[in-house]
């Protein structure tokens, strides 16, 4: 390095980035050889099986697990927020109701951003004030994003709900089940962390601009929309939907082998092994299914998995967590655009936590390039 300057012909690069590393963090490890997902030292499997949603937000943003009273503060300011700014609502009139419902809460987000007091403040307090009110409006206001498609008026806020539950009774209307309630609260939990994958880089470039933390999570879903990233899911229930059985699923599943097909919902840049979310959240989305007399679609799914790992597995190309999270929130009763949501709802945690994790380093992103011109 010469006076801060790196030397572009000593340097390597992948195509995509793919093995460069962007700096450490104490937030989430990955093993993509073991099939691991750690939080905080924490296993997903153990978050999803024994936290809610708000100990997870709390872990991930704070470091460690809140104890009780923590926790009443933490669910306390999460719900003291839960009524965004009006002007945010009246946004949604002036968008067409089939826009995609994460176009149209990222519209909101902006939109309800801009009428805050501190809207403009980067001071470090301002910036950590900031998570559970942008947890907290994301229920509110990508709910009424999805209620919109069908021209439905937005369904006022409750206390006495947690998150999970409070996000599905203001998006379907009603009250879930708690087995409609646990499968959709370990789903968000599975997806609340995931390193600095392409979505949380973008929101860490921009946050380390001196940005406001809003900002970079508006960055982080623009990069989560992309079908390669957080739209598979939509992609993926699609695709399943269009098969009639398992056995049209193996017989399309070859074909589509044959040409070369990309299955969305499958692959994944970190793990060449079985995604440990797709384990944790199987056995809701079958159970779930079940319940719901749509064992055709739990039965098509596992065809479809099994025949396409059979054949890319030896390449490391396994079902990723886009291929299950639909058959969990297609039995809730969601329409399929609106599946990406909850993976925003619960990703921007992570992302939050790793921009607040940088802010102290307080130095800007900015790589070059070779010149090959
Ligand atoms: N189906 C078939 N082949 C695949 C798939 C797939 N889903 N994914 C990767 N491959 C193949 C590619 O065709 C390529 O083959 P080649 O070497 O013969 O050209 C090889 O695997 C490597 O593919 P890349 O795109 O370079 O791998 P990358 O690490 O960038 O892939 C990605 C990761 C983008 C997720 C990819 O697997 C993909 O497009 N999957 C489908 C979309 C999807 O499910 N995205 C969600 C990922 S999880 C998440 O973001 C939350």
């Amino acid at each position: 390095m010469i006076g801060g300057v790196y030397r572009t012909d000593v340097q390597t690069y992948g195509r995509g980035l793919e093995g460069l590393v962007a700096g450490t963090t104490s937030i989430g490890y990955i093993d993509g050889e073991e099939g691991r997902l750690v939080y905080r030292g924490y296993a997903v499997e153990e978050l999803a099986a024994n936290a809610s949603f708000e100990e997870v937000t709390y872990l991930l943003l704070n470091g460690d697990l809140p104890d009780d009273y923590q926790l009443d503060e933490w669910h306390h300011e999460i719900a003291s927020w839960r009524n965004p700014p009006e002007e945010a609502f009246k946004a949604l009139g002036r968008i067409p109701n089939d826009a995609h419902p994460l176009a149209k809460y990222r519209t909101m987000l902006t939109v309800a951003a801009c009428h805050i007091p501190e809207a403009d403040a980067t001071d470090l307090g301002a910036q950590q004030r900031r998570p559970a009110r942008i947890l907290s409006w994301a229920g509110s206001l990508a709910s009424a994003a999805i209620r919109h498609l069908h021209n439905e008026p937005p369904v006022p806020p409750r206390m006495d709900l947690g998150y999970a539950a409070h996000f599905l009774y203001q998006a379907l209307g009603r009250v879930p089940t708690e087995e409609e309630r646990k499968a959709f609260e370990a789903s968000l939990i599975v997806q609340a962390e995931h390193g600095l994958h392409a979505a949380a880089f973008a929101a860490l470039v921009v946050i380390s601009t001196g940005a406001d933390l809003g900002s970079a999570v508006l960055a982080g879903m623009g990069a989560l929309s992309g079908v390669r990233h957080g739209g598979a899911n939509q992609l993926a229930w699609e695709v399943l939907e269009g098969l009639e059985d398992p056995d049209h699923a193996r017989k399309w599943a070859k074909e589509k082998l044959a040409e070369g097909y990309r299955f969305p919902g499958f692959g994944h840049r970190v793990y060449k092994c079985p995604d440990p979310r797709v384990r944790v959240m199987e056995p809701y989305a079958e159970a779930l299914l079940r319940s719901k007399g749509l064992e055709n679609r739990w039965e098509t799914y596992l065809a479809l998995r099994d025949e396409v790992e059979q054949a890319l597995g030896p390449r490391g190309i396994f079902a990723n967590v886009d291929s299950i999270t639909g058959l969990v929130y297609h039995p809730l009763g969601l329409p399929p655009s609106a599946f990406p949501i909850p993976f925003c709802l619960a990703i921007q945690t992570g992302w939050m936590a790793h921009c607040l994790e940088y802010l102290p380093e307080g130095r800007m992103i900015e790589p070059g390039a070779v010149y090959v011109g």
